[in-house]
């Protein structure tokens, strides 16, 4: 087992999510510290994740700034496809759980270990070890209400979009390709009200994919310092 001390997330970017939010600069620097001061949280979430055997498991790399994103927007709905062990999704349930109010709607295929060690060789960063499921990091305190799908984007986010009035954030951190990107993106579009935000983890795989997308919602691509994590926030309606 890794150590569970082990920061999650250090030195959150903080023009970053200004910037896809909108919100006063106070007002993202005090759910981020909310963020950092919430360390038995996040100690739970890496026991569990570093108790699947191995510390990496390719997550997202700016959770606090997720969970602040979250707090500021107060989405009704938030969608991500990609949970693997579920960093992100913690970032969000524990915003949810804070505001009161919101569901988290996740779509995982998860990828099997191949077998009982992982082999970096063999295996994808992302596999799952074997006895666990998507998201087993999640702390149960923040599970209930959590509506987590298990299948493909392809099969599963159209009809989730079909059901819900609108998107306040959606996270792509699944099949990183132009193709699979451009595809969930232009899914969930129509759903996204204007001050809602996509978000991509892994640009640099997309061939542009964000970018392309971005003058869809009137917005550029804004991204993470350090990071291929890009994020974009609509500015004009769905037509
Ligand atoms: C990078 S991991 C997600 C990490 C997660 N967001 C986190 O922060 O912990 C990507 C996940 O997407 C899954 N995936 C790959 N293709 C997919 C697809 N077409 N639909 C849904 N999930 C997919 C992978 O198996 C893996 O579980």
């Amino acid at each position: 087992m890794g150590d569970p001390s082990v920061p999650i997330e250090e030195s959150p970017d903080e023009g970053w999510v200004t910037g896809l939010t909108g919100a006063p600069a106070p007002e993202v620097r005090k759910v981020l510290a909310e963020a950092e001061a919430d360390r038995e949280f996040w100690d739970e979430v890496m026991r569990a994740h570093c108790g699947g055997g191995r510390e990496s498991y390719a997550q997202i790399r700016a959770p606090f700034e997720l969970y602040a994103m979250a707090r500021l927007l107060k989405p009704r709905h938030v969608v991500e496809v990609g949970v693997s062990s579920g960093v992100s999704s913690s970032a969000f349930l524990r915003a949810i759980q804070r505001n009161g109010t919101g569901v988290l709607h996740s779509i995982d295929l998860p990828t099997p270990q191949k077998g009982a060690r992982f082999d970096a060789g063999t295996d994808s960063p992302v596999a799952l070890p074997p006895g666990h499921r998507s998201g087993w990091a999640v702390p149960p305190s923040v599970r209930a209400g959590w509506d987590l799908r298990i299948g493909s984007s392809r099969d599963l986010l159209p009809p989730l979009v079909g059901e819900l009035p609108e998107i306040g954030i959606f996270l792509h951190d699944s099949l990183h390709t132009f193709e699979h990107a451009t595809f969930e993106f232009t899914t969930v579009a129509p759903k996204v009200p204007v001050g809602g935000v996509v978000v991509a983890d892994n640009c640099n795989w997309l061939d542009h994919a964000l970018e392309a997308f971005a003058p869809r919602l009137g917005g550029t691509v804004r991204f993470r310092r350090g990071f291929d994590l890009g994020g974009v926030r609509r500015t004009s309606p769905s037509p």
